[in-house]
């Protein structure tokens, strides 16, 4: 059987990684797409040249034409520009929405029935505006973020239990920004509630309050220390997570920004929700109840989604 076709759309410091991630995980042959010419080659070259030492034979074209991710299984967007210190995701939106009505139509034109995932920032609004350029339909245009908002919460929690990554589950649900909402109530160590951990004395609530601020200032944290662009390793592995759930039709649960339309009370918009991704895309989108306070954080962070929407219509009317 022929290996899944990924196209990575963007061949800067995300889409190398999830090149070399999709090499060495075997997932299947990539097309590294970027717009600036010898990047993509160049990269997707250096990779292939790993092969022989890591053992994979997939194989790395890189280009600067479309018509090369003809037929592509995944689409993962990391086309645009990173933020630099001092600048907020949000800060990005008027350059990025731009490449989002290139990329969407490149995709439309190319691999119509590819499983999208956006990763270009600021996420929520890209995706829905990369959904609508597109014209795919909604169950197969999704956004990472939750994935690595929550890895970045279970590590924090790890550090803080002094247990392994691996038993720490979290949630980290709304917008991709200052406003997400890090769920400890469905934050868990194997099973253990945050609040129980809380009353048995594995910490404190004050400790736990700044572990979720360190959470929802991850992204910023990164940039401060690089100074020349933003995270890239674990938005990569992120991605992948996502892009692996759906080749292997595994139905994973897994918090994305996916198009609601009912689920949440929401309508017609993409916010980080519980989904399951499986062959089918965005199989389900999982309506978890949210307490009075939970809800709040919620609907502030819908908001200012919503603020980035209206921005992107005032933008480009096609989108209003
Ligand atoms: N089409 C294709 N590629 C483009 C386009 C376009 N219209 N415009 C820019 N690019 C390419 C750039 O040439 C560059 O190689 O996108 C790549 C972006 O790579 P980096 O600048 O290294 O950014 P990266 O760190 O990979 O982040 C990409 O993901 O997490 C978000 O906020 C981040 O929006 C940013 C995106």
């Amino acid at each position: 059987m022929a290996r899944p076709k990924i196209a990575l759309i963007g061949a800067g410091q995300i889409g190398g990684t999830l090149a070399h991630l999709v090499a060495l995980k075997e997932l299947g042959d990539v097309v590294l797409f970027d717009i600036t010419d010898g990047i993509p080659q160049g990269k997707a070259l250096d990779i292939a040249e790993s092969g022989p030492s890591e053992g994979f034979d997939a194989a790395m074209t890189g280009t600067t034409d479309y018509a090369d991710i003809a037929g592509a299984d995944v689409c993962i967007v990391t086309a645009g520009v990173p933020r630099k210190p001092g600048m907020s995701r949000d800060d990005l939106l008027g350059i990025n929405l731009k490449v989002m009505k290139s990329v969407g139509e490149g995709i439309a034109a190319h691999a119509p029935d590819a499983f999208v995932i956006c990763i270009t920032n600021p996420l929520d609004a890209m995706v829905w505006a990369l959904q609508k350029f597109s014209g795919l339909p909604a169950n197969k245009v999704c956004g990472m973020a939750g994935v690595l908002d929550s890895a970045r919460f279970r590590h924090f929690l790890s550090l803080e239990f002094g247990v392994s990554m691996k038993d720490v589950t979290a949630f980290v649900l709304g917008g991709h920004g200052d406003t997400m909402v890090p769920l400890t109530r469905y934050s868990t160590v194997a099973g253990i509630p945050l609040p129980d951990l809380v009353q048995m004395g594995w910490t404190t609530q004050d400790k736990l309050d700044a572990i979720v601020q360190r959470t929802r200032d991850g992204g910023a944290e990164i940039v401060g220390l690089l100074k020349t662009g933003s995270a890239y390793y674990a938005p990569a592995t992120s991605a992948i997570e996502m892009a692996e759930a759906y080749l292997k039709d595994q139905k994973r649960l897994l918090p994305c920004a996916a198009h609601c339309s009912g689920e949440f009370g929401l309508d017609g918009m993409y916010v980080g929700v519980p989904t399951v991704i499986g062959a089918g895309g965005i199989e389900r989108i999982v309506d978890i109840k949210l307490d009075k306070d939970e809800k709040v954080m919620f609907d502030n962070s819908v908001n200012a989604v919503k603020g980035l929407m209206d921005a992107c219509k005032g933008i480009d009317g096609s989108l209003a």
